[in-house]
């Protein structure tokens, strides 16, 4: 038995590699440890989209080193380094560089020819010869075919699937369309049969994965058909899909939304910023109007629906006017969780090079603004939920004795004093109290469960 540690940064796309890595790599004998320091291979699933994330991999590498010599020192043999994702993808040669510690980068479409490449440096063992690079030839086919033939294991209630990896939007701050390469989905059948799996694992809600999930189209699947045909699969009662762009937002996917019972309400619907003028700088392709519109188009299709949002404050050029269009946005669209992050100037990306960056000093000022306003908002969403009756999923214990933890509907975190027993089940709570990022709840009957919730 070897041991194997990943840590994983970034995004939930990670996350599903992350597992899909594991997956592949417990044929070879590697079974999941969560304790470095033993480890005989450790991955660094890497994020690249703002400047921390990638000063995390290199710190991260630092500690790996340590334990590797005294791992060595003990006499307890080697430790294999891989650094994986996004920043391996786009910084492979620094790494290798900077970093000896690290043995092998792989880029994200090159995960399915790990097993090699650790056969590889593991029979040069300790005279190996290090500078073992795959990088992705953006070949995202051979990569799912690879891990097809890989059994998905899969424990808990909640998992995420990939459906669909790449962007083609090119938005000016972003890396992805440079680390993840061009849009592309996979099919449809392969997708049912990995939800078929882990529902028979006992997995009762997915979340569909895409950069640009909502783009999703496989010779005639749109994302909207196969969640319709996911909701028919026994054992899978709910499904959620992240992350959509704007513009790529659907007729079938609003009707999806009033129709499909299994569709969690609530939609990731980043929009960045609210002043046109920054929004055409960034190459969303949506203005604020069009955004706003959108939303009321949802609303309309599912009333309550949780909407929730990424923004960028200090893009370059953005004045106090185009910030305070931001908030006015923000205002109008009422969100039950967002996300703000300060601009991070991303090497090799458009915006990077474009005049008038906006000082620190006024990114952090805005940032506390916006957050203020954010903060409020989740508030006074969860709010609204006290006295509902909602259908919680049980999916872990809690931190004090007696209790469990599970999501609503619109994500929420609900805390209550239940029998473990109810873990993987689905059971109505009257939510008795909120704060701005949990609920509390007692358990209820399914008679009383709110409004457009009653199955
Ligand atoms: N594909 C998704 C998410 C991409 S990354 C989308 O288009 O919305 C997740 C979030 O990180 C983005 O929505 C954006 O808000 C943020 N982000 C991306 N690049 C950034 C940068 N250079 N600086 C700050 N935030 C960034
Ligand atoms: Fe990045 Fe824009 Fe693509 Fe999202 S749509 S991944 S923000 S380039
Ligand atoms: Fe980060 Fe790559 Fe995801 S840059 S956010 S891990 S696609």
């Amino acid at each position: 038995m070897k041991r194997l540690f990943i840590k994983t940064y970034g995004c939930q796309m990670n996350v599903y590699d992350s597992e899909r890595m594991a997956d592949v790599l417990r044929p070879l004998g590697y079974v999941s440890t969560d304790r470095p320091d033993d480890a005989d291979l450790v991955v660094l699933n890497t994020c690249h989209i703002r400047e921390k994330a990638t000063e995390k991999t290199y710190a991260e590498l630092g500690r790996i080193k340590a334990l590797q010599r005294a791992k060595a020192g003990d006499g307890r043999g080697g430790m294999t380094v891989a650094v994986a994702g996004c920043v391996a993808q786009a910084e492979g040669a620094e790494i290798m560089a900077r970093a000896p510690v690290v043995d092998l980068v792989v880029g994200p479409q090159s995960y399915h020819q790990l097993p090699e490449l650790i056969a590889q440096a593991e029979q040069a063992g300790a005279s190996r010869p290090r500078g073992e690079r795959l990088l992705a030839e953006f070949a995202p086919e051979a990569k799912f075919d690879r891990l097809e033939g890989a059994t998905r294991r899969r424990s808990g209630y909640s998992a995420f699937l990939t459906v669909q990896e790449g962007c083609d939007k090119f938005c000016t701050f972003c890396v992805v369309p440079y680390t993840r390469g061009a849009e592309w989905s996979r099919p449809a059948g392969d997708i049912i049969r990995e939800a078929t799996g882990l529902a028979q694992q006992g997995v009762r809600e997915v979340t569909l994965l895409g950069q640009n999930v909502n783009a999703y189209l496989n010779n005639g699947w749109t994302l909207a058909r196969l969640i319709r045909t996911l909701a028919a699969i026994p054992g899978l009662d709910r499904i959620r899909y992240t992350t959509s762009h704007p513009r790529d937002m659907s007729e079938d996917l609003f009707a999806a939304h009033a129709e499909v019972q299994a569709l969690m309400p609530y939609l990731h619907l980043p929009v960045q910023a609210g002043s046109d003028r920054v929004l055409k700088a960034m190459n969303r392709a949506h203005t604020a109007e069009s955004y706003l519109r959108t939303v009321e188009r949802m609303r309309a299709a599912r009333p309550d629906i949780a909407i929730s949002g990424d923004f960028i404050v200090g893009f370059p050029g953005e004045s106090e006017a185009d910030f305070e269009a931001t908030l006015d946005l923000v205002r109008a669209v009422r969100h039950a969780s967002a996300y703000a992050f300060k601009y991070s100037p991303r090497p090799g990306t458009p915006a990077a090079a474009m005049g008038r960056q906006v000082p620190e000093a006024v990114k952090n000022e805005r940032l506390q603004r916006l957050g203020a306003l954010l903060e409020a908002q989740m508030t006074e969403f969860n709010l609204a939920q006290v006295g509902r009756t909602l259908p919680v999923l049980f999916d872990r214990r809690g931190r004090r004795p007696g209790q469990i933890a599970g999501k609503s509907p619109y994500l929420q975190s609900v805390h209550l004093q239940a029998p473990d027993t109810l873990l993987g089940q689905i059971a109505p709570v009257t939510i008795t109290a909120a704060a701005s990022r949990s609920l509390t709840g007692v358990l209820a009957q399914p008679a009383e469960l709110s409004g457009e919730l009653a199955a």
